[in-house]
């Protein structure tokens, strides 16, 4: 358990997964440094916040000095990632090389690919696709730099998350919003194929649990989940917390891969069609084993969830 007295540098740190992490830390009274481009963060006061590019060395060197902890918090377009991701890899391990602070990477699970089994940290990194190939070989480069030496590194994965703050997810506005005003959840994927969700508030927990264990750092650790559900029993359990009738439209995936000619988000969604068409399990017992961290249940999650969303008063989207 940390002493309260470190600085840790978030970096992205006007995302939800950002803001939960720093509204974490500023809880258990540690010190936040956030970083985003815009400079501008919803965090809380006292928190320091600086504008500036990740895929930059200097300013990453610079926004790194003097921290102890750093986290990979950054969520870039998603039609941009080929071109956007690896210098802001590279940006990461220059602030982690230059200030000795441990990076946590935040992961998805894209790096394992298609799979007929649970997701394990052990899975060896995709080649398939370009998002999956693309993220398996960050994830390669983050270990290699650990492995080597130029840096301490960890990566956290999850999977798609949902929760209090997250509004762009397979599991965020077109479902929750709708669902709260009478509508149909307008869904992407498979309404009937068990799929594991990450709370986001576990999400940071996760990270926060390896930042405070020097010794799980060079690793991979899956975040711990509730157990899978069909976005079905999500949306019927969602629109019970709302009081609304269970609705839902599923795009099918011809109407997605046709719609992706002309739509770019569509056309780099198809590709993770792996991800719906059959059960997406994650076995998260490594981490529980080595933390002990029970993951949040599912009606606990969708409560507070469902509590946020009422909060926002959002028009649900068209
Ligand atoms: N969505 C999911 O379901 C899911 C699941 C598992 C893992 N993840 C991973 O979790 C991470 C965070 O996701 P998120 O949804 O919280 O992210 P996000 O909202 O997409 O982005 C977080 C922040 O990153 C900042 N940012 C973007 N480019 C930057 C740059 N070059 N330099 C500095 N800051 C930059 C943005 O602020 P500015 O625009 O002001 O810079 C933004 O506020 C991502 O790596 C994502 O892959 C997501």
């Amino acid at each position: 358990m940390s002493d309260g007295s470190r600085l840790h540098l978030v970096v992205g740190c006007n995302g939800p997964l950002g803001l939960e992490l720093t509204a974490q830390l500023v809880a258990r009274g540690e010190r936040v440094r956030g970083l985003c481009r815009s400079g501008r963060a919803a965090a809380p006061p006292g928190v320091e916040i600086l504008a500036g590019d990740a895929a930059d060395r200097e300013t990453m060197v610079r926004a790194a000095t003097g921290a102890d902890v750093i986290h990979g918090c950054v969520g870039v377009d998603f039609t941009r990632w080929r071109e956007l991701w690896p210098p802001i890899v590279e940006g990461l391990l220059a602030g982690a090389a230059a200030s000795g602070a441990p990076l946590l990477f935040a992961d998805n699970l894209y790096a394992c690919g298609p799979q007929e089994q649970p997701l394990r940290e052990d899975l060896p990194g995709t080649t398939f696709g370009s998002k999956p190939a693309l993220r398996a070989r960050m994830a390669a480069r983050f270990l290699a730099a650990h492995e080597r030496g130029e840096a301490r590194v960890a990566l956290v994965r999850a999977s798609d998350f949902y929760g209090p703050r997250v509004r762009l997810s397979w599991l965020g506005e077109r479902v929750f919003a709708p669902l709260l005003a009478g509508r149909p959840a307008s869904l992407l994927g498979e309404a009937d194929q068990p799929h594991t969700f990450t709370y986001l508030p576990d999400f940071a927990a996760a990270m926060l649990a390896v930042a405070d264990a020097p010794a799980a750092l060079g690793e991979i650790w899956h975040v711990p989940n509730a157990p899978p559900v069909t976005l079905r029993q999500v949306v019927t359990r969602i629109a019970a917390l709302a009081g609304t009738r269970p609705r839902l439209r599923v795009l099918p995936w011809p109407l997605l891969r046709l719609l992706g000619l002309f739509v770019p988000l569509l056309r780099e969604l198809a590709e993770l069609k792996f991800q719906w068409d059959r059960p997406y399990l994650v076995d998260h017992s490594r981490f529980t084993a080595r933390f002990g961290t029970p993951p949040t249940p599912l009606a606990t999650g969708l409560a507070a969830t469902v509590a946020w969303y009422r909060e926002q008063e959002l028009p649900a989207p068209a």
